[in-house]
């Protein structure tokens, strides 16, 4: 089989953490017999310096045009005194939006070989981290209403979280049907003690309960959540949530691994295809320095396998492969805990050596 995939390696540590990835990939199309077909489209900070505008018209239609996208990250200080329609983050919000991709999936697994990574004492570390945040991505605060305007005492700024009982039952199905696979345990996160929005959420997520009586369902206040992740991680199997509170809490869990840089994550929509990035961002700071840890998006392009290609064994395969090697003790320097270290590049070769 061939499959087209659209690139965006975006800023910063982007463009190496990409071409990590498909060094993986391409490694796993020779050993299965699969063709995996590229093309590179420029978005964020890039695609304003070249040409003034964060998601030009080309880039969008390279996306729509592919089987899935690949993208490393956006964003960057250089960019951050632009207006909100035109900073690099819009690209990723337009990508998600135009392809139509509601529901974000970020697992977060805790290592066993890197228990000393994670900040979690030992006897919370010991009882495990298998978690995944099924987080709402084309709605509430992210696209609703916003806008400045002035009252008596001056300036002000709103933004509004806003969702329809269809988007909330499009994204809680999405939530019931992932824990059908994993462990059937279901946290709807919510904020229904003062937040209208949130007691349209539970309701909803009420009446869909109904329908899989077969999933362990319960809710979950959002400040709750953000202390029990820390308490006692090993309670959760997965989580559903909104686009803001997934955003926060699923920085928070990916902590409990050890590194942000391990976390990969899936946007899905209607159909097969998908976008595929890291959870982390650009990282201005080390970029260019060979110091990157790519296995977040080796790992975002193993869930495309699985979740777009339908290709089970081989997304497998490149999760082995990254155990593996982590547990033969190769380390990037953000999981080094201070000691030896390889590069980016030199981890690379190293999962692809396992495959
Ligand atoms: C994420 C990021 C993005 C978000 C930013 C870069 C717009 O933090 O994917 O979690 O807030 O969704
Ligand atoms: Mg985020």
């Amino acid at each position: 089989m061939t499959y087209r995939i659209t690139l965006v390696p975006g800023d910063g540590i982007g463009p190496e953490i990409v071409d990590s990835a498909v060094r993986v990939l391409n490694a796993v199309g020779q050993k299965y017999g699969h063709a995996f077909v590229y093309d590179t489209a420029l978005a964020g900070g890039c695609a304003i310096d070249r040409f003034g505008e964060p998601l030009p018209d080309e880039s969008l239609r390279k996306c729509l045009d592919s089987d899935s996208v690949l993208l490393g990250a956006v964003g960057g200080p250089k960019w951050d005194g632009l207006p909100g329609h035109l900073r690099p983050e819009r690209a990723l919000l337009g990508i998600r939006k135009e392809l139509g991709l509601f529901a974000n999936l970020r697992p977060v697994k805790l290592m066993k070989v890197l228990a000393d990574a994670s900040p979690l004492r030992a006897d919370v570390a010991g009882r495990g981290v298998d978690l995944l945040i099924v987080r709402e991505l084309t709605g509430g605060m992210y696209f609703g209403p916003r806008g400045r305007g002035r009252d008596e005492t001056g300036e002000n700024a709103f933004d509004t979280e806003i969702y329809s009982r269809a988007e909330i039952e499009r994204i809680g199905r999405v939530g019931f049907k992932t824990a059908r696979k994993r462990g059937k345990k279901l946290t709807s996160v919510d904020k229904a003690n003062v937040l209208e929005s949130s007691r349209l959420w539970r309701e909803t997520m009420h009446e869909l309960a109904l329908e899989y009586p077969d999933i362990a369902y319960t809710d979950m206040l959002v400040d709750n959540c953000a202390m029990q992740l820390i308490r006692d991680p090993s309670q959760f199997d997965v989580i559903v949530t909104s686009n803001l509170f997934g955003d926060i809490l699923s920085d928070e869990a990916s902590q409990l691994t050890g590194s942000i840089g391990l976390l990969a994550s899936a946007s899905l929509g209607a159909g097969t295809r998908g976008m595929y990035e890291p959870i982390h961002g650009s990282a201005p700071d080390i970029a260019g320095q060979g110091v990157a840890n790519p296995i977040a998006t080796i790992l975002s392009a193993a869930m495309m396998l699985n979740l777009s290609f339908g290709l089970k064994r081989e997304a497998d395969a490149v999760e082995t492969a990254v155990e593996a090697v982590l547990a033969a003790g190769a380390r990037t320097r953000d999981i080094a805990a201070g000691g030896a270290y390889v590069t980016g590049a030199e981890m690379t070769e190293r999962i692809i050596k396992a495959l």
